[in-house]
């Protein structure tokens, strides 16, 4: 059974951020400041201390043994530490991150006013521009946001880029939860709605998947 543990959480903009910073450890802190705008800082360090939340208390490996390093590609990776692969997501004042025993990859985006035909037109697969134009336009950007989360959910387990993978991760929406029509790189997925938002999460495995989902506060951390 593959496991896919993912926790979020909606930033508190009112919590100063310094003593959060301040229990980050060094190379996560050198990373921070080599990002210059400070909203920006600001979800990097809200998505580090959750994954490591999540790290400690689900995979059970301790503070010190989680070291990150970096693909080519982007992709965040854990340094040694057994079977656990881990992805992140972060932007508009939301935080997502995912640990699995398996390639994943997790997003979370705000639902926001956006040109969706002709994002979808352009970036889409015929077939999901064509669905989301029979749709009205308030379920039109609902079904814009789920699918773009898939889309990047799965990029993201795939750790490859989205600009070649936006068409060809083809979806239906028709089926809950909803299939990946093409092309078939044995990735399952999950998705919930969150207020004004819309979360997806995604795993490169061939059999069963026990996915939890949590929603988690600064408080907690
Ligand atoms: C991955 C990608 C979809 C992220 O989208 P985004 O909406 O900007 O950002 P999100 O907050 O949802 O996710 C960002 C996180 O995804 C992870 N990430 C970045 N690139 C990744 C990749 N290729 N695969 C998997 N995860 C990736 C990182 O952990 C990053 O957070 P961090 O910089 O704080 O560590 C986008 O940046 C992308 O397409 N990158 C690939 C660029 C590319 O084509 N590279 C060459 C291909 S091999």
């Amino acid at each position: 059974m593959t496991v896919a543990r993912i926790a979020w959480l909606r930033d508190d903009p009112g919590q100063a951020l310094p003593p959060f910073t301040a229990r980050l450890p060094v190379m996560d802190r050198e990373e921070m400041a080599r990002l210059r705008l400070p909203s920006r800082q600001r979800s990097f360090v809200l998505s580090r201390l959750l994954l490591r939340h999540l790290l400690t208390t689900y995979a059970g490996i301790p503070p010190e043994a989680q070291c990150f390093t970096r693909a080519a590609s982007g992709r965040l990776l854990l340094a040694g530490s057994g079977p656990w692969e881990i992805s992140l997501s972060h932007g508009g004042g939301l935080v997502a991150v995912m640990v699995a025993s398996a390639p994943c990859g997790v997003d979370i985006e705000r639902q926001r006013a956006t040109r969706i035909t002709r994002v979808a037109e352009r970036y889409f697969a015929p077939a999901e521009a064509e669905w989301l134009r029979t749709r009205d336009n308030a379920t039109a950007e609902r079904d814009f946001f789920r699918l773009w989360t898939l889309k990047e959910a799965c990029v993201k387990a795939l750790g490859q880029g989205l600009a070649d993978n936006m068409a060809r991760l083809a979806f239906t929406l028709a089926t809950s939860p909803p299939t990946l029509l093409a092309p078939d790189h044995g990735l399952q997925v999950w998705q919930a709605p969150l207020a004004e938002a819309w979360l997806a999460a995604a795993v490169r495995s061939a059999g069963p998947v026990d996915w939890a989902c949590t929603e988690l506060s600064l408080a907690a951390l």
